[in-house]
């Protein structure tokens, strides 16, 4: 462990951290664009120097390519490194627009920050500037060349780390280019990446271009929905609309990045058909009497048909509040079933997969990223779990070995024979693999083997076993439990891992289930993804979403809900993980500018348009206070009591039982 003093301040650093990494430990900032924590060091823009007063290395020295030693003595601030500092801004200003006002990355552009920090205001240079033509790259991303300062972090995030081909760098020493071949869509599903990896504007989000700076956002952390990796993510609105997602770092998580699925797909929270009115058969209501009359049909249904004909439906889509709530409304109805699931197998699998892990063997997005070797079965992970397909990528770059049990979506398992036919030699360069009956092109290199037993798990130290759960066997699922393997065990939705715990306590009916013994006569679904046709004489009593389902077009009573976005709540990923996602933005009908057809009524009111809608475990807590005469408790209390103080900025919290 290196002892140097840097500014005055004694600093001790693991072996091989270099100088600039060990100044951000203590909290000193030395300017830097090439360097990225998860990229490493590139020496390419020369504005981290630092000055070495004493020790083994002495003079200007780049403080990212050199290795923090015994006995240095740093300044940062020494004369001639702020000169140089400054020299190299001005260079790199040369040909850079001096257009910050109208630039729409101001404000979110490290190169403004410390252009300004470093005092450069008036341009010396009076020829001409570089210039260069833009691609199209497709209708996320927008293309601004003229803004790079060649610090290669987009090439060596998109080739190195993602595993890109279609992106990368042309030209030499001043006329270097960033780009494809051609004009097109980038085909990573990593792509968006570039945006908060370049420090200046070169690559911006297209879908949020010139709607708001970066101060007029509101921001919160929160938890990607889209799949069950739980990753975290700042999105940013503004009036009432969610104009861009961005990753927020998480080590144990997602790392510094996240996927395009996580970060463009915002337009589902905007979307001016989505359920925001309160119906009862179809006629608006306020939120307030659909709550009133759902009270009243329920005393009148549990009256005619009992309470056992009642079925409640949570869903791993739900946050854990509200799934919560799902189980206190069947105890305060005294009676009915309540479900997380709508199929029975995915259930039985979902619920097998969350009770075989433990703290001891649950693997993280970390875990796989630091991994000796992985497996991976019976998952197509870009379309289930992009993010672990790019931890995947890593262990593999650091000589992770690699294995793939081929499965098809429609028979199973692959067998000798058809994997034979798919099977090339050794570890192969492509990467073109059929998982879950499609071709998906996997950035790793990987060897095909027919089942688990052939994979040489003895002979790593870090062995990971990555498992999809949407059409493997119960038994299946077992094998991926093996003594010193970590397993990451892929499920269906943000919360599923939570609605399993849940099932645990209160009966592991599915919904498939509770609809075929013929009892079920009603049901109250709560962002649950009921199946397109019920059985006859089944009434959807009322369904509370936010999104338009089959739920919503049968519901008597429309009960709109809160986007995660729009609330506190909680998800549990994949690994048992509990994390605490932020309300970023009120809910209601955007403002999308002065367009007549897109803007709100123009009626003077207190509340926004829209905006009569609340979480689904306050809608159920509203029910309860209707229907029951106590004090409703709210969602984290008794064994949930632990999570009331879940810090939304830490790491989250397992809920996984010790080993
Ligand atoms: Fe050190 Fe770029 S950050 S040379």
């Amino acid at each position: 462990m290196p002892k140097l003093i840097i500014d005055n301040i004694a600093v001790e650093v693991p072996e091989g951290t270099n100088v600039l990494e060990a100044a951000r430990s203590v909290g000193i900032t030395i300017p830097h664009f090439c360097w990225h924590p998860a990229l490493g060091k590139a020496g390419a823009c020369r504005v981290c120097a630092v000055k070495l007063l004493d020790g083994p290395v002495k003079g200007l020295q780049m403080s990212c390519m050199l290795p923090a030693q015994d006995g240095m003595v740093v300044s940062t601030s020494d004369e001639e490194a702020v000169a140089m500092r400054r020299s190299v801004i001005e260079w790199l200003m040369i040909n850079h627009p001096h257009d910050c006002p109208v630039c729409d990355e101001g404000g979110e552009c490290q190169l403004q920050d410390f252009t300004i920090a470093g005092g450069h205001g008036l341009r010396r240079y009076d020829g001409r500037k570089r210039t260069h033509v833009n691609q199209y790259l497709g209708d996320q991303i927008e293309h601004e060349m003229n803004r790079c300062i060649q610090c290669y972090r987009c090439v060596r995030f998109y080739q190195e780390y993602a595993g890109g081909t279609d992106f990368g760098v042309t030209g030499r020493a001043a006329s270097v280019y960033f780009g494809r071949d051609r004009d097109g869509a980038l085909e990573s599903p990593f792509s968006g990446n570039l945006v908060d990896i370049c420090p200046t504007g070169v690559f911006t989000d297209k879908t949020a271009r010139f709607r708001a700076r970066y101060w007029d956002y509101d921001m919160a952390p929160s938890v990607c929905p889209h799949c069950s990796l739980g990753c975290n993510t700042v999105p940013m609105a503004r009036y009432r609309e969610l104009l861009k997602t961005t990753a927020r770092h998480n080590d144990t998580v997602n790392g510094w990045f996240i996927c395009d699925r996580g970060r463009f797909s915002n337009a589902i929270v905007n979307a001016p058909d989505r359920p925001r009115q309160a119906l009862v058969d179809g006629s608006p209501v306020t939120m307030e009497q659909a709550l009133d009359t759902l009270a009243d049909r329920l005393a009148g249904f549990l009256e005619l048909h009992g309470p056992e004909s009642l079925a409640i439906v949570g869903s791993p889509r739900m946050s854990l509040e509200g799934n919560i709530m799902a189980a206190r409304l069947r105890n305060g109805l005294g009676a009915g079933a309540v479900c997380y699931f709508t199929d029975q197998l995915q259930a039985a699998r979902t619920m097998q997969a969350a009770s075989l892990l433990t703290t001891a063997n649950a693997a993280s997005q970390d875990d796989v990223r630091r991994a000796d070797l992985v497996a991976i079965m019976a998952c197509d992970l870009l379309d289930e779990a992009p993010m672990l397909a790019l931890a995947v990528r890593q262990s593999w770059r650091d000589g992770a070995r690699v294995y793939v049990v081929p499965f098809d979506s429609a028979q199973g398992p692959i067998s000798a024979q058809g994997a034979d036919s798919i099977q090339k030699e050794g570890f192969v360069q492509e990467t073109s693999c059929r998982l879950s009956g499609v071709e998906a092109t996997l950035p790793f290199e990987f060897k095909l083997v027919t089942e688990l037993a052939d994979i040489p798990f003895n002979s790593a130290t870090r062995p990971v076993i990555i498992c999809g759960t949407r059409q493997t066997s119960l038994n299946e699922i077992q094998s991926a439990i093996c003594n010193g393997v970590k397993t990451a065990f892929v499920l269906d939705g943000p919360n599923a891992f939570g609605c399993a715990l849940l099932a645990q306590e209160q009966g592991p009916q599915s919904l498939e289930e509770l609809l075929s013994n013929g009892q079920i006569k009603g049901i109250i679904s709560l962002e649950a993804d009921l199946p397109g046709e019920l059985p006859e004489g089944v009434q959807v009593l009322a369904a509370a979403d936010w999104q338009n389902t089959s739920a919503i077009a049968k519901a008597g009573i429309v009960l709109p809900t809160t986007a995660w976005i729009e609330m506190d709540g909680t998800f549990v990923n994949h690994e048992g993980r509990a994390q605490r996602f932020r309300q970023v933005m009120k809910p209601g009908l955007p403002i999308k500018g002065l367009t007549p057809e897109l803007h709100p009524p123009r009626v003077h009111r207190h509340d926004a348009p829209g905006g009569d809608v609340l979480p689904a475990w306050r809608i159920v807590t509203e029910l309860l206070g209707r229907i029951g005469d106590g004090q409703v408790e709210g969602p984290l209390t008794g064994r949930w009591e632990g999570l009331q103080g879940l810090d939304a900025e830490g790491e989250g919290r397992r809920l996984v039982e010790a080993a």
